[in-house]
């Protein structure tokens, strides 16, 4: 299976999904790693010898048209499945309707709470005692796709959004290495995932 991995940050889930797929048994090959900025997360591909692009957000007029140049990109390398990871921007709905069901996103909070670009922020702003880690199929809604797999994380009394949110990202990337190990061996079925439950 080849994968691209779209990102905006500092990729430290981007660098665990590469250190997962350089073990020689690992069934998918991240294949290229793009960002809508010159992210920090882009030094890891570099590290790994993976080929990076970046599509920068201010040079559009539009989302419309950053989103053709991000999907012309995207093409160019033709992955089996896109991987958000860290990726700050919502995709335009006609990228995503050309990608889905093979793209998917890791979101830092148990969904459908908390979605958005301030989950941690907000479970802790909420004061819960728990909130999780999500893997979903990006759909045209934000953080509203098919869950593929999520897991609690508690929030401890000192907690603040830094600390909270690396408590949370490792259990993200496991989360992630092995949805993206049963999308690769066939185990978990994208499209089947993406269907609507059939009315009982
Ligand atoms: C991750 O928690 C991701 O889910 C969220 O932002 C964080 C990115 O972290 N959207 P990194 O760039 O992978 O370190």
């Amino acid at each position: 299976l080849t994968v691209a991995v779209l990102i905006s940050g500092t990729g430290s889930n981007l660098r665990a999904l590469l250190e997962a797929a350089d073990a020689p048994d690992f069934p998918a090959r991240i294949i290229a790693v793009g960002a809508d900025r010159q992210a920090d997360g882009l030094e890891h591909a570099e590290n790994f010898g993976i080929p990076s692009f970046t599509v920068p957000w201010e040079r559009f007029p539009s989302r419309e048209e950053w989103g053709a140049e991000l999907g012309a990109q995207l093409r160019v390398w033709n992955p089996d499945l896109v991987v958000l990871s860290g990726l700050m921007r919502l995709l335009p709905a006609s990228l995503v309707d050309e990608w889905a069901p093979r793209i998917i996103n890791t979101h830092p909070a148990y969904l459908p709470e908390f979605p958005g670009a301030h989950g941690v922020r907000d479970a802790l702003a909420a004061g819960v005692a728990r909130t999780g880690a999500s893997v979903i199929v990006v759909d045209n809604g934000v953080d509203s796709g098919p869950i593929l797999a999520q897991e609690r994380v508690p929030v401890l009394p000192d907690d603040d959004e830094h600390t909270l949110h690396e408590r949370i990202k490792p259990v993200e990337r496991r989360l992630l290495i092995d949805v993206v190990r049963r999308i690769a061996t066939g185990e978990l079925d994208l499209a089947a995932a993406s269907q609507p439950d059939p009315q009982e």
